[in-house]
């Protein structure tokens, strides 16, 4: 599954949405905070920056200290709460050990929480209702499922990983009622007895474990369609920087069971960076009533 082709397509939709709010006065608008330098992630916040310029958003990324305190991160999110030319607030995960994340992520307006992590949007997730936002990764991989008609419907979608950024919001979202959605869940996760008892029994496997190689073709039925999240760096020596990029699949042996698979990288990375855009224009949208 071309992840990358398909942000490819999404950020085309959003770029026409940008242009047509853009005719009524309003730029969409999305501030990304990076605290620290953690390397992966100042990767991962110069994609979004980069993306949301191209779609024609207004983008910028506000670079903190690493010795950052909790009290100046809350006053720049209140900043940027009361700023109307802001429609999405990210604080980019993992944060230093000063800050808890938690508190940052309640003091996000929730109709400004692209990331969809705040306590409201979550319930809303939760609940079923569509008016608050749904956090990127599942959302990508929802509308991956989508895009290569996989029937989610009575399907048994097994979910690896317990996180709050992916496993336990795509289990919320499988669950509820309606298109790409009616799934049987199951999720599973460090302490599961038995992990390949639950994999080989998936029609839909969606791992995000941060483990490399953690599931192999044994584990897979044949015929099901594989997502995988994980973004694990590797010694690799044959490679000009040294790393290289892989996910928690081994995706050379499981790629011979899967019906469908998406690599790492150009599988859900890229659609992650999409529907965060996706999300903004739609807070944008809600702002003028749109
Ligand atoms: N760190 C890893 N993934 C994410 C994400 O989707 N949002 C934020 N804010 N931080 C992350």
């Amino acid at each position: 599954m071309d992840g990358a082709l398909l942000a490819q397509k999404v950020r085309t939709e959003v770029a026409a949405d940008v242009a047509a709010l853009r005719q009524r006065g309003v730029v969409p608008g999305l501030t990304v905070v990076l605290v620290g330098d953690d390397p992966a992630s100042a990767v991962y916040v110069g994609g979004k920056e980069k993306a949301s310029r191209e779609a024609g958003m207004a983008g910028e990324t506000i670079r903190l200290p690493a010795t950052t305190s909790q009290a100046e991160l809350l006053a720049l999110v209140e900043r940027l709460n009361a700023d109307d030319s802001v429609h999405g607030i990210l604080v980019q995960m993992p944060l230093p050990k000063q800050i808890d994340p938690d508190t940052v992520i309640n003091h996000i307006l929730p109709q400004k929480d692209v990331d969809g992590f705040h306590p409201v949007n979550v319930g809303k997730l939760l609940i079923g209702h569509t008016d608050g936002f749904v956090p990127c990764t599942p959302a990508g991989i929802q509308r991956l499922l989508g895009e290569y008609a996989v029937r989610t419907t009575g399907a048994e979608c097994v979910v690896i990983g317990r996180s709050t950024i992916v496993g336990k919001p795509m289990a919320a979202l499988m669950i509820q009622s309606g298109p790409l959605a009616d799934a049987t869940v199951t999720l599973c996760h460090s302490r599961t007895r038995d992990l390949a008892a639950h994999t080989r029994r998936a029609d839909i496997l969606i791992v995000a474990a941060g483990r490399t190689r953690l599931v192999t073709a044994e584990m897979v039925k044949p015929g099901a369609v594989v997502i995988d999240v994980g973004m694990n760096r590797i010694d690799d020596p044959t490679s000009r920087t040294g790393t290289r990029l892989v996910g928690d699949v081994d995706f050379d042996g499981v790629r011979r069971v899967a019906s469908l698979i998406t690599p790492v990288p150009r599988g859900v990375g890229p659609m992650t960076i999409a529907m965060l855009l996706r999300n903004t224009v739609r807070a944008a949208q809600r702002s003028v009533g749109a």
